[in-house]
């Protein structure tokens, strides 16, 4: 697998950030010609049929049927971010990872290709050591505990950083429901598997899905580890993980799975999606760190997304800003510059 090359993004493209309206004339103007899949291949967009049901904008794939309950959430005053503006949500939710969904082409453009996805009803399995097996509903487990709003830091490994209103509960809630045993070292997270529904499934050749990655259990019940169900005060939109995903602000973005389906507590350090791709480019720790460079660019400094083409270059935090939060869980985190360590 080492071969393989995915494309370091070292700038947004236009066409990876236009407005919603431009997005919706865009797809007009393929229905209007009748083109259907041939237009967008042309335009990278990979397959998409123009049936009834595509969305129309990247605000159209909010499911219908996605728990409300709790909304509009509390702002959590501990997790803010005050030294710079919000990312619009326009940007946040038209330029986004999700290999299910897209595996060639226009990678970034994720949500014209959802409109086969039926998020809910969904359930979360629990497996592995536990007390015992235990199936969550998503919508009993909203209810159940509650959702807050936090505004966080969002850091990809490929150097572009947002910064979102993120809204769910704390990981560390779940796990108390999960309740693990004692010797459980690890847990797993694997996400949604349905080719039927997700095209970059269907369309995979490198990639082994589900998506799955992994946390040390004291790094998932920190206080800083979310799993969010929605984002600037709605539901989740598919292309960001509806039903819910993970968020771990002081990780690489890869590190946070999305449409999570099944949780499993393990005693041993498990494999992870990236890791096992290209074992000399990603590591499990995955922690936020100008000081280590990726082999095949920088970490220093990162391009925030402000909205549409508007980015902003901002040197990169260690630990993404979150050092007095989750600093104590890794002493030997590098904090001068290092040349070749995958951590
Ligand atoms: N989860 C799944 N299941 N599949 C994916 O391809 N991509 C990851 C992560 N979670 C991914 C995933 C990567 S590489 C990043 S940077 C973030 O999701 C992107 O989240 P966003 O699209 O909401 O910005």
């Amino acid at each position: 697998m080492a071969h393989i090359h995915l494309r370091p993004d070292w700038h947004i493209a236009e066409r990876d950030a236009t407005t919603e309206n431009a997005y919706r004339s865009r797809r007009r103007f393929i229905r209007q010609l009748g083109l259907g899949g041939i237009a967008a291949t042309t335009l990278g967009m990979g397959s998409v049929s123009g049936a009834a049901g595509d969305p129309d904008g990247p605000l159209d794939t909010i499911p219908d049927n996605a728990p409300r309950t709790g909304l509009p959430a509390t702002r959590n005053a501990d997790y803010v971010v005050p030294e710079r503006p919000l990312t619009s949500r326009i940007a946040a939710s038209s330029y986004n990872n999700y290999y299910e969904f897209i595996s060639q082409g226009d990678l970034k453009t994720v949500w014209p290709l959802t409109g086969d996805y039926n998020p809910f009803p969904h359930t979360i399995d629990v497996r592995g050591l536990v007390q015992e097996k235990k199936t969550f509903d998503v919508d009993a487990l909203i209810a159940l505990l509650g959702i807050e709003e936090r505004l966080c830091r969002f850091r990809c490994v490929e150097a572009w950083s947002m910064t979102i209103p993120w809204i769910g509960f704390p990981l560390a809630k779940l796990i108390a429901e999960c309740a693990p045993l004692s010797r459980a070292t690890h847990v797993r997270f694997y996400s949604v598997d349905r080719p039927k529904e997700m095209p970059g499934i269907r369309n995979a050749r490198w990639f082994d899905f589900p998506y799955y990655e992994a946390l040390r259990m004291d790094e998932a019940t920190s206080e800083l580890a979310f799993v969010a169900t929605g984002m600037y005060g709605e539901p989740l939109p598919k292309q960001n993980g509806s039903p819910l995903r993970l968020v771990l602000p002081w990780k690489y973005g890869y590190k946070g799975a999305k449409a999570i389906s099944r949780i499993e507590f393990v005693d041993k350090q498990p494999p992870t999606f990236w890791q096992d791709l290209f074992p000399n480019e990603y590591g499990f720790l995955s922690n936020v760190n100008p000081n280590l460079p990726h082999p095949r660019w920088s970490q220093a400094q990162e391009r925030h997304i402000l909205e549409e083409e508007r980015l902003e270059r901002i040197p990169t935090q260690l630990f993404n800003g979150y050092a007095d939060i989750v600093g104590h869980l890794y002493p030997d985190e590098p904090t001068e510059f290092q040349r070749g360590v995958v951590r």
